[in-house]
């Protein structure tokens, strides 16, 4: 099937699911598609830096990477609908909330790591959308944390796709300007 329908279908899907849960992009008043498409792009211009690089499969996973974790979509629903590939690949990047806080991340990226580089690529891709000037909210320590966690998923996933580390490298230096000292 073309990538353009599966995109189609994908975020038709995932649109609907997370406007179910009234979820907007934290911070701001845009939907959260704005999210998912951002990743989805990140994706697709990945996919012309990469030789051998399965776009259709990895900008699935992208525009439905959050449906677990933030809507009332579960892994049967996925595999019904998008196969077992997809499903497996959506729970990797899902948090396992019955550990404790601060090990989610962690279990998270040992489980996307024992998957395809595709999914690898999505990690990388989410926090490269993700790495924007921090809500005014946000203390120090809380910024500090969320540089420090990009690192760690550079360190852990970057090996995946080359391009997206290179991306993901220059905007974590560019996140540090946020920390004050
Ligand atoms: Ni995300």
């Amino acid at each position: 099937m073309e990538i353009q329908f599966l995109y189609q279908q994908a975020i038709k899907f995932a649109s609907s699911k997370h406007a179910a849960m009234g979820q907007k992009v934290p911070g701001t008043n845009l939907p959260y598609d704005v999210h998912i498409t951002n990743v989805a792009m990140e994706i697709l211009i990945a996919g012309f830096n990469t030789p051998a690089f399965d776009t259709a499969f990895a900008v699935q996973v992208a525009l439905l990477h959050d449906t677990i974790e933030d809507t009332a979509t579960d892994f049967l629903e996925l595999e019904n609908k998008f196969g077992i590939v997809i499903a497996k690949a959506v729970s990797a990047l899902s948090k396992n909330e019955a550990l404790p806080k601060d090990k989610q991340m962690q279990d998270s990226l040992n489980r996307i790591k024992a998957l395809q580089p595709e999914v690898w690529s999505v990690k990388l891709a989410d926090r490269i959308t993700n790495l924007q000037p921090p809500p005014s909210h946000w203390d120090n320590s809380k910024i500090i944390k969320y540089h420090s966690e990009a690192q760690t998923i550079l360190d852990t996933l970057g090996a995946g796709n080359a391009y997206l580390a290179s991306r993901l490298s220059a905007k974590i230096k560019e996140y540090r300007s946020y920390i004050h000292s």
